[in-house]
């Protein structure tokens, strides 16, 4: 059979399948060759005699994670670490620290890998047959924990005076630190410093947590994250870095969280929007391959990795700054922007007066940002995709605000206060276009951006079709 055409396939069957290609990463084309394999293989018909036989899948072989330990008191933990890391079928071999081996034995690594364990770049047998530059390539993630301030020193300078420091600044493999270490030393301006600089330099990481130190019975932010969470940690990385990658080369803006809206000096406008819908689609976005520039009003969120961040505090900044990033080739406005700010705020703070209960504060309008960008004549970016963030008529709003702003794409939700979704993690949400509306089930903002991130890049596949 040298081609396979098939007819009269409906709109919604097309666009399912725009939608399972854009998640593989796979063309159209592509995702229906290989549905039709499955489905080839998937029938009780025995192979005719002369047939080739359909070749047997390989198992995947197991990821290899490098796990070094440094010289904390949390040590003791990182055994537990291997025994999570080796329950999600990962391969580990550990690298202990001078220091380390004070808390931990080689004996008991090497028990629990069931590898052989390294401590030494001088280790003549070692260097021979796997050498630090070995360690390094083999590994597909390093994992540090617990990373002592003595490691993230060393790294965020670049020394290599030992076998660990020397497998980090010659590793090419994503690096995930799981500090460790007392209150006082994690708060210490030169940790901080190089923390800055090795999550610049791309570095992720977990924790720490806040609690009581083992040492020194302390409390404080200091102790290493649990061996499950970093465990999660390092399946979550491995699975972005594994995912495909639709929105490779395209350049996504995004908005996110509320403005503020000065009042004075001290006082301003804010509202209840968290950000978190918004910093959902970055990491969505970037995780899908884009570039993405995330404009974002105060929150109180961690700094997505792979995203660049401008932090922007009112309504005209946010205009200013989205300006500043285009082109792109989608944006997103999922900020919860002020629709008002005070005309006549205050250079000083403002005093309350002797006879006057209030001050006379006037409100003028802000920008609308979303319509301001979607009627661009030159430099509008292809997709354009606002929220209507309601608590009534949700459905007949979204569609006036999709006609009103010039956008491509609404998500409208119902913000009503019952609902929980203000400031909270679920979403609801209906996707309004001009071609009609299609209602997602409920679902956590993670699962809402992802969604989203599926639709954008089969939009963007279709039309290059
Ligand atoms: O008009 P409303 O605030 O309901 O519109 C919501 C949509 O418009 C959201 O996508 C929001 O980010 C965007 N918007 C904006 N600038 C404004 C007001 C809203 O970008 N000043």
């Amino acid at each position: 059979m040298a081609s396979l055409t098939v007819r009269q396939i409906d709109d919604a069957l097309k666009q399912q399948l725009r939608l399972r290609a854009a998640r593989h990463g796979r063309s159209v084309e592509d995702e229906v060759r290989t549905i039709l394999r499955e489905a080839a293989g998937d029938t009780e018909t025995p192979p005719t005699a002369g047939s080739t036989p359909a070749p047997v899948e390989k198992p995947a072989a197991a990821k290899r994670v490098l796990l070094i330990i440094g010289g904390g008191i949390a040590a003791y933990k990182s055994l537990d670490l291997i025994r999570r890391l080796k329950e999600r079928g990962l391969t580990v071999r550990c690298i202990l620290t001078k220091a380390a081996e004070e808390f931990v034995t080689p004996l008991s690594a090497g028990a629990i890998t069931g590898e052989r364990v390294f401590t030494d770049l001088f280790d003549p047998a070692h260097e021979f047959d796997v050498g630090h530059i070995r360690l390094a390539r083999e590994a597909e993630l390093i994992v540090v924990a617990p990373a002592t301030a003595d490691l993230m020193a060393k790294m965020a300078n670049g020394l290599a005076g030992d076998l660990a420091t020397a497998v980090l600044l010659a590793t090419k493999a994503q690096i995930l630190l799981a500090p460790a270490m007392n209150p006082a030393m994690w708060a210490n301006r030169a940790t901080q410093r190089n923390l800055a600089q090795l999550i610049a330099d791309g570095v992720a990481t977990i924790g720490p947590n806040e609690g009581e130190m083992a040492e020194s019975g302390e409390r404080g932010f200091g102790r290493m994250a649990e061996p499950l969470e970093i465990a999660a940690g390092v399946e979550r990385i491995l699975k972005l870095r594994d995912a495909p990658k639709p929105l490779k080369g395209k350049r996504v803006l995004v908005t996110a969280g509320p403005t503020h809206e000065p009042i004075d000096p001290v006082r301003y406008i804010a509202n209840r929007s968290s950000g978190k819908q918004g910093y959902a689609i970055a990491i969505a976005a970037a995780g899908a391959g884009a570039d993405v520039v995330l404009v974002s009003g105060p929150v109180n969120l961690p700094r997505p990795q792979g995203v660049t961040v401008v932090d922007v505090e009112s309504a005209r900044d946010m205009l200013e700054a989205v300006e500043r990033a285009l082109p792109a080739d989608v944006a997103i406005f999922a900020a919860a922007v002020a629709d008002w700010r005070v005309a006549n705020a205050g250079a000083q703070k403002i005093k309350k007066q002797a006879g006057k209960t209030t001050p006379d504060l006037a409100l003028t309008e802000n920008p609308d940002i979303l319509s301001t960008i979607a009627h661009r004549a030159s430099g509008r970016p292809g997709l354009v995709i606002g929220f209507a963030a309601e608590t009534e008529n949700v459905l007949a709003n979204a569609k006036a605000k999709l006609a009103k702003k010039g956008c491509d794409w609404i998500l409208a939700n119902d913000v009503s206060p019952e609902t929980g979704i203000m400031g909270g993690d679920r979403n609801t949400i209906q996707l309004v276009t001009a071609s009609g509306v299609e209602a997602w089930p409920p679902q956590s903002k993670e699962d809402v951006a992802a969604t989203l991130i599926a639709h954008i890049a089969a939009a963007l596949n279709g039309e290059q079709n």
